[in-house]
């Protein structure tokens, strides 16, 4: 079972982000299942790290893009990022040190995070592009 599927309540109005939002659920969930089937080791560090890169790259990105529509909350917003970033770099150095062993605060985080991150935060550039692009 997905840790998160994607549903429309996630949706921000912005295909190419909406895209990427939906490969990072896609990788994560993919990770959630390898730990739930009890994998651990090399193939859910390898997993962590994919996350990791695909989240790195989505927030460059994003913040391209909200340089490209002027954005007036790009400080904030990248701050952010930089923080989320930082607490999973955390968070896969414990994995790697436990052996390639996730844990629920993990998923716990990352389920939070993309909700509330994408839902109250991303949804403020996509507003704000749709509004200086119409
Ligand atoms: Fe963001
Ligand atoms: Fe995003």
């Amino acid at each position: 079972m997905p840790l998160m599927p994607w549903d429309k309540t996630l949706d921000i109005g912005v295909a190419a982000m909406n895209d990427e939002h939906h490969d990072l659920l896609d990788i994560m969930n993919e990770l959630y299942d390898a730990h739930t089937a009890g994998k651990h080791g090399a193939s859910i560090n390898a997993l962590v790290a994919k996350l990791g890169a695909a989240c790195t790259e989505h927030f460059a990105h994003e913040e391209a893009y909200m340089q490209r529509v002027g954005y007036p909350g790009f400080d904030g917003h990248k701050m952010l990022h930089v923080k989320l970033l930082t607490r999973y770099g955390e968070f896969a150095g414990q994995i790697r040190s436990a052996g390639g062993e996730a844990n629920d605060e993990f998923f716990h985080f990352l389920k939070f995070w993309l909700n509330s991150h994408i839902k109250g935060v991303d949804t403020k550039y996509a507003a704000h592009a749709v509004g200086v692009s119409r």
